[in-house]
């Protein structure tokens, strides 16, 4: 049994790569449109082990369409071994896509990531900020906040809203919208009940996807006092 279990382990070994061309680690890469149309942000992170050196840059370019011989541009990045970096050229409701090229720099190699998008797609705000809350007349409650500050033209590219709120030890959320203002009253709270509210901003004409929710805003007196 002994001699058959070294041979597995021998015939195992002879099948590790031992050429020294294992596949380089890739980049995971996302882009989000939050401050659309001014500019699209892209991000990146590799593998942890893949970290442990600090010589590791990145060069960052993207151009628009699919052809592997269009023109490349570079996407801005702070330094280079930035993760991160800004495309500041954003065509509006165009079908053509932009390819994002993420290269890493090794001191042993280099690899790509491709990220393909089109920005509408990939809209995302932030979340809405500045969330408060007011009592009116006894049992309503005034919901009140305003768009992301990161979002350039709130007049232009209008936003909608969601309200989920529960109360204080539910479980679950109840979800409003959408909502087209920057208040809204809910009317159906409960006397003597503390609420946790929060806020999401959505593209107005549905392009990409909704916020991230606000941070939590609760009632901090017991209402119907
Ligand atoms: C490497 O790890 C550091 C912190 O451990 C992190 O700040 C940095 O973004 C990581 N770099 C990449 C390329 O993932
Ligand atoms: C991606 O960028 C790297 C570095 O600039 C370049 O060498 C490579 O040719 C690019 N790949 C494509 C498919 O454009
Ligand atoms: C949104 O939430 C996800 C998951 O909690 C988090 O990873 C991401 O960083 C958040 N994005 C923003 C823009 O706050």
């Amino acid at each position: 049994m002994a001699p058959r279990l070294l041979l597995a382990l021998a015939l195992w070994a002879g099948y590790s790569p031992c050429s020294g061309r294992e596949a380089l680690p890739q980049p995971r890469v996302w882009c989000w449109a939050f401050r659309y149309p001014i500019a699209v942000d892209c991000f990146w992170t590799l593998p942890p082990a893949a970290n442990s050196t600090r010589s590791t840059s990145f060069i960052a370019t993207y151009r628009r369409g699919v052809a592997a011989h269009g023109e490349s541009q570079p996407c801005l990045q702070p330094t280079p071994e930035a993760t991160s970096c800004t495309i500041p050229d954003v065509h509006m409701f165009s079908m053509v896509p932009y390819m994002l090229n993420i290269t890493v720099v090794h001191p042993w190699g280099i690899s790509s990531s491709f990220v393909p998008f089109i920005p509408e797609h990939i809209i995302k705000p932030d979340p809405p900020e500045g969330v408060r809350l007011s009592l009116l007349h006894g049992q309503q409650l005034w919901v009140q906040w305003e768009p992301p500050k990161s979002w350039p033209f709130p007049e232009i590219f209008s936003l909608k809203y969601w309200i989920r709120y529960k109360r204080h030890g539910a479980a679950r959320f109840r979800k409003v919208g959408p909502i087209e203002g920057t208040s809204f009253t809910l009317r159906t709270v409960r006397p003597r009940v503390k609420y946790c509210i929060q806020v999401a901003a959505q593209d107005f004409t549905d392009y990409g996807e909704s916020s991230n929710w606000s941070l939590p805003a609760t009632t901090s007196v017991t209402l119907g006092k």
